[in-house]
Protein backbone atom coordinates (compact mmCIF):
# COMPACT_ATOMS: atom_id res chain seq x y z
CA UNK A 1 0.00 0.00 0.00
CA UNK A 2 1.46 3.14 -0.85
CA UNK A 3 1.61 5.72 1.48
CA UNK A 4 -0.68 9.10 1.50
CA UNK A 5 1.08 11.79 2.18
CA UNK A 6 0.27 15.94 2.41
CA UNK A 7 3.05 18.18 2.59
CA UNK A 8 2.18 22.08 3.19
CA UNK A 9 5.00 23.95 1.17
CA UNK A 10 5.71 27.42 3.23
CA UNK A 11 7.60 28.75 0.53
CA UNK A 12 8.84 32.27 1.64
CA UNK A 13 6.44 33.14 4.48
CA UNK A 14 6.26 33.25 7.97
CA UNK A 15 9.12 34.44 10.72
CA UNK A 16 10.48 32.22 13.47
CA UNK A 17 7.71 32.93 15.65
CA UNK A 18 4.95 32.64 13.00
CA UNK A 19 6.30 29.32 12.33
CA UNK A 20 6.05 28.05 15.70
CA UNK A 21 2.82 29.71 16.17
CA UNK A 22 1.73 27.58 12.59
CA UNK A 23 3.24 24.59 13.99
CA UNK A 24 1.00 24.78 17.34
CA UNK A 25 -1.60 25.73 15.31
CA UNK A 26 -1.36 22.44 13.41
CA UNK A 27 -0.68 20.57 16.46
CA UNK A 28 -4.08 21.54 17.89
CA UNK A 29 -5.71 20.01 14.53
CA UNK A 30 -7.09 16.95 14.47
CA UNK A 31 -5.07 15.15 11.62
CA UNK A 32 -5.76 11.50 9.98
CA UNK A 33 -3.10 9.33 11.02
CA UNK A 34 -3.10 7.59 8.23
CA UNK A 35 -1.62 10.37 6.07
CA UNK A 36 2.11 11.30 6.20
CA UNK A 37 2.22 15.06 7.16
CA UNK A 38 4.78 17.32 5.84
CA UNK A 39 5.84 21.02 6.56
CA UNK A 40 8.72 23.00 4.62
CA UNK A 41 9.55 25.93 6.13
CA UNK A 42 11.99 28.43 5.31
CA UNK A 43 15.71 27.53 6.09
CA UNK A 44 16.08 29.62 8.77
CA UNK A 45 13.10 28.68 10.62
CA UNK A 46 13.86 24.52 9.77
CA UNK A 47 15.68 23.90 13.21
CA UNK A 48 12.82 25.72 15.20
CA UNK A 49 10.41 23.35 12.86
CA UNK A 50 12.24 20.17 13.74
CA UNK A 51 12.16 21.11 17.72
CA UNK A 52 8.61 22.26 17.54
CA UNK A 53 7.36 18.93 15.97
CA UNK A 54 9.18 16.65 17.80
CA UNK A 55 6.53 15.34 20.00
CA UNK A 56 4.31 15.50 16.89
CA UNK A 57 3.62 13.17 13.86
CA UNK A 58 4.73 16.33 11.25
CA UNK A 59 8.00 16.19 9.50
CA UNK A 60 10.08 18.71 8.50
CA UNK A 61 11.39 19.31 5.00
CA UNK A 62 13.46 21.49 3.52
CA UNK A 63 12.43 23.55 0.02
CA UNK A 64 16.03 23.54 -1.88
CA UNK A 65 19.86 22.38 -1.04
CA UNK A 66 22.93 22.65 -3.06
CA UNK A 67 24.33 19.68 -4.67
CA UNK A 68 27.61 19.95 -3.30
CA UNK A 69 28.27 18.51 -0.15
CA UNK A 70 30.47 21.63 1.16
CA UNK A 71 32.69 24.52 0.07
CA UNK A 72 33.04 27.98 -1.85
CA UNK A 73 29.31 28.46 -2.62
CA UNK A 74 28.13 31.44 -0.61
CA UNK A 75 24.48 31.25 0.50
CA UNK A 76 23.87 27.62 -0.15
CA UNK A 77 23.17 25.00 2.36
CA UNK A 78 24.06 21.36 1.25
CA UNK A 79 21.93 18.16 2.48
CA UNK A 80 24.53 17.23 5.21
CA UNK A 81 23.83 20.71 7.06
CA UNK A 82 19.72 19.80 6.50
CA UNK A 83 19.85 16.47 7.80
CA UNK A 84 22.54 17.07 10.96
CA UNK A 85 19.50 19.82 12.05
CA UNK A 86 16.63 16.76 11.67
CA UNK A 87 15.51 17.41 8.35
CA UNK A 88 14.51 13.97 6.55
CA UNK A 89 13.20 15.35 3.32
CA UNK A 90 13.91 18.24 0.94
CA UNK A 91 12.07 19.44 -2.01
CA UNK A 92 13.58 19.70 -5.07
CA UNK A 93 12.79 20.74 -8.75
CA UNK A 94 10.25 23.30 -7.45
CA UNK A 95 8.61 25.65 -10.64
CA UNK A 96 9.51 28.35 -9.07
CA UNK A 97 13.10 27.24 -8.79
CA UNK A 98 13.07 26.32 -12.34
CA UNK A 99 11.89 29.83 -13.42
CA UNK A 100 13.13 32.15 -11.08
CA UNK A 101 16.64 30.78 -10.26
CA UNK A 102 17.24 28.61 -13.59
CA UNK A 103 17.16 25.00 -12.31
CA UNK A 104 17.83 22.27 -14.87
CA UNK A 105 16.89 18.70 -14.78
CA UNK A 106 20.61 18.23 -15.18
CA UNK A 107 20.69 20.57 -11.96
CA UNK A 108 18.34 18.48 -10.12
CA UNK A 109 19.90 15.15 -10.86
CA UNK A 110 22.85 15.92 -9.27
CA UNK A 111 20.65 17.23 -6.48
CA UNK A 112 18.64 14.32 -6.01
CA UNK A 113 21.86 12.24 -6.29
CA UNK A 114 23.81 14.20 -3.07
CA UNK A 115 20.02 14.27 -1.31
CA UNK A 116 19.62 10.83 -1.10
CA UNK A 117 23.65 10.49 -0.37
CA UNK A 118 23.63 12.35 2.27
CA UNK A 119 20.21 10.02 3.95
CA UNK A 120 17.35 12.65 2.74
CA UNK A 121 14.60 11.67 1.12
CA UNK A 122 13.54 13.82 -1.81
CA UNK A 123 10.44 15.42 -2.85
CA UNK A 124 10.84 16.01 -6.51
CA UNK A 125 8.30 18.46 -8.73
CA UNK A 126 7.55 18.54 -11.88
CA UNK A 127 4.82 19.73 -14.42
CA UNK A 128 4.07 21.11 -18.21
CA UNK A 129 3.61 25.02 -18.26
CA UNK A 130 0.42 26.21 -20.09
CA UNK A 131 1.70 26.70 -23.56
CA UNK A 132 3.00 23.10 -23.51
CA UNK A 133 -0.35 21.42 -22.43
CA UNK A 134 -2.30 23.92 -24.64
CA UNK A 135 0.38 22.52 -27.44
CA UNK A 136 -0.74 19.29 -26.34
CA UNK A 137 3.04 18.43 -25.55
CA UNK A 138 2.41 17.91 -21.47
CA UNK A 139 3.44 14.59 -21.46
CA UNK A 140 6.55 14.44 -23.03
CA UNK A 141 7.85 17.71 -21.49
CA UNK A 142 6.91 15.00 -17.59
CA UNK A 143 8.47 12.38 -19.71
CA UNK A 144 11.70 14.35 -20.06
CA UNK A 145 11.87 15.96 -17.02
CA UNK A 146 11.83 12.56 -14.78
CA UNK A 147 14.18 11.09 -17.55
CA UNK A 148 16.30 12.99 -16.78
CA UNK A 149 16.69 13.86 -13.20
CA UNK A 150 15.60 10.27 -11.76
CA UNK A 151 15.81 7.79 -14.58
CA UNK A 152 19.42 7.08 -13.91
CA UNK A 153 18.51 6.41 -10.13
CA UNK A 154 18.69 2.34 -8.54
CA UNK A 155 15.21 0.55 -7.96
CA UNK A 156 16.18 0.24 -4.79
CA UNK A 157 16.81 4.30 -4.14
CA UNK A 158 13.33 4.97 -5.21
CA UNK A 159 11.48 4.26 -1.99
CA UNK A 160 13.06 7.54 -0.54
CA UNK A 161 11.34 9.67 -3.53
CA UNK A 162 8.18 10.79 -3.58
CA UNK A 163 6.89 13.04 -7.08
CA UNK A 164 5.27 15.81 -6.59
CA UNK A 165 3.43 16.82 -10.44
CA UNK A 166 3.09 20.65 -10.23
CA UNK A 167 1.40 21.87 -13.43
CA UNK A 168 2.57 25.20 -13.31
CA UNK A 169 -0.63 26.97 -14.63
CA UNK A 170 -2.46 25.85 -11.38
CA UNK A 171 -0.01 26.74 -9.10
CA UNK A 172 -1.10 29.72 -7.58
CA UNK A 173 -3.63 30.35 -10.06
CA UNK A 174 -7.02 29.24 -7.76
CA UNK A 175 -6.81 26.97 -11.54
CA UNK A 176 -6.93 23.39 -10.50
CA UNK A 177 -6.29 20.61 -12.80
CA UNK A 178 -9.75 18.70 -12.84
CA UNK A 179 -9.40 14.91 -11.11
CA UNK A 180 -9.94 13.30 -14.17
CA UNK A 181 -6.66 15.29 -15.71
CA UNK A 182 -4.09 14.99 -12.50
CA UNK A 183 -5.37 11.24 -13.14
CA UNK A 184 -4.46 10.88 -16.69
CA UNK A 185 -0.82 12.19 -15.67
CA UNK A 186 -0.18 10.42 -12.73
CA UNK A 187 -1.28 7.27 -14.40
CA UNK A 188 0.88 8.25 -17.33
CA UNK A 189 3.90 8.69 -14.65
CA UNK A 190 3.39 4.99 -12.91
CA UNK A 191 3.35 3.79 -16.32
CA UNK A 192 6.50 5.33 -17.34
CA UNK A 193 8.41 4.09 -14.18
CA UNK A 194 7.05 0.40 -14.66
CA UNK A 195 8.48 0.78 -18.36
CA UNK A 196 11.91 2.12 -17.01
CA UNK A 197 11.95 0.09 -14.00
CA UNK A 198 9.25 -2.50 -12.60
CA UNK A 199 5.48 -3.10 -11.26
CA UNK A 200 6.94 -2.88 -7.86
CA UNK A 201 8.78 0.28 -7.97
CA UNK A 202 5.79 1.96 -9.93
CA UNK A 203 3.07 0.78 -7.08
CA UNK A 204 5.36 1.85 -4.56
CA UNK A 205 5.76 5.23 -5.42
CA UNK A 206 3.52 7.98 -4.04
CA UNK A 207 2.75 10.74 -6.63
CA UNK A 208 1.13 14.06 -4.84
CA UNK A 209 -0.78 16.63 -7.51
CA UNK A 210 0.17 20.00 -6.51
CA UNK A 211 -1.67 23.54 -7.25
CA UNK A 212 -4.40 25.48 -6.32
CA UNK A 213 -5.48 22.46 -3.84
CA UNK A 214 -8.13 24.15 -1.68
CA UNK A 215 -10.40 22.27 1.05
CA UNK A 216 -13.03 22.23 -1.41
CA UNK A 217 -11.25 20.08 -3.74
CA UNK A 218 -9.01 18.13 -2.19
CA UNK A 219 -11.35 14.67 -1.56
CA UNK A 220 -12.29 14.57 -5.16
CA UNK A 221 -8.44 15.19 -6.28
CA UNK A 222 -7.37 12.27 -3.70
CA UNK A 223 -10.00 10.12 -4.46
CA UNK A 224 -8.63 9.41 -7.88
CA UNK A 225 -6.66 5.92 -8.46
CA UNK A 226 -2.77 7.04 -8.75
CA UNK A 227 -3.02 10.60 -7.07
CA UNK A 228 -1.42 9.63 -3.51
CA UNK A 229 -1.68 13.14 -2.07
CA UNK A 230 -0.78 16.90 -2.58
CA UNK A 231 1.63 19.07 -2.18
CA UNK A 232 -0.20 22.42 -0.97
CA UNK A 233 0.64 26.07 -1.12
CA UNK A 234 -1.18 28.99 -0.28
CA UNK A 235 -3.59 26.60 1.66
CA UNK A 236 -0.94 25.29 3.79
CA UNK A 237 -0.47 28.64 6.09
CA UNK A 238 -3.89 28.20 7.67
CA UNK A 239 -3.99 25.24 9.73
CA UNK A 240 -7.51 24.59 9.24
CA UNK A 241 -7.32 24.94 5.87
CA UNK A 242 -4.43 22.56 5.65
CA UNK A 243 -6.38 19.87 8.39
CA UNK A 244 -9.04 20.20 6.33
CA UNK A 245 -7.00 18.81 3.20
CA UNK A 246 -5.03 16.00 5.53
CA UNK A 247 -7.83 14.94 6.36
CA UNK A 248 -9.84 14.96 2.61
CA UNK A 249 -8.48 11.37 1.99
P1 LIG B 1 -0.60 26.63 -4.41
O1 LIG B 1 -1.23 25.53 -3.57
O2 LIG B 1 -0.55 27.93 -3.71
O3 LIG B 1 -1.18 26.68 -5.78
O4 LIG B 1 0.94 26.20 -4.60
C1 LIG B 1 1.25 24.93 -5.01
C2 LIG B 1 2.71 24.73 -4.85
O5 LIG B 1 3.49 25.36 -5.53
C3 LIG B 1 3.18 23.77 -3.84
O6 LIG B 1 4.53 23.51 -4.00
Amino acid sequence: MRKQIVAGNWKMNKTESETIQLINELKQQDLNSEVEVFIAPTYVNLSAAVKSTTSSEIRIAAQNMHQSASGAYTGEISAGMLQDIGVEHVILGHSERRAYFGETDELLKEKVKAALEAGLGVIFCFGEELEERKSDTHFDVVKQQLSTALFDLDATQWPQIVLAYEPVWAIGTGETASPEQAQEMHAFIRSLIREHYDYACADGVSILYGGSVKPANATEIFAQADVDGGLIGGASLQAEDFAAIVNGF
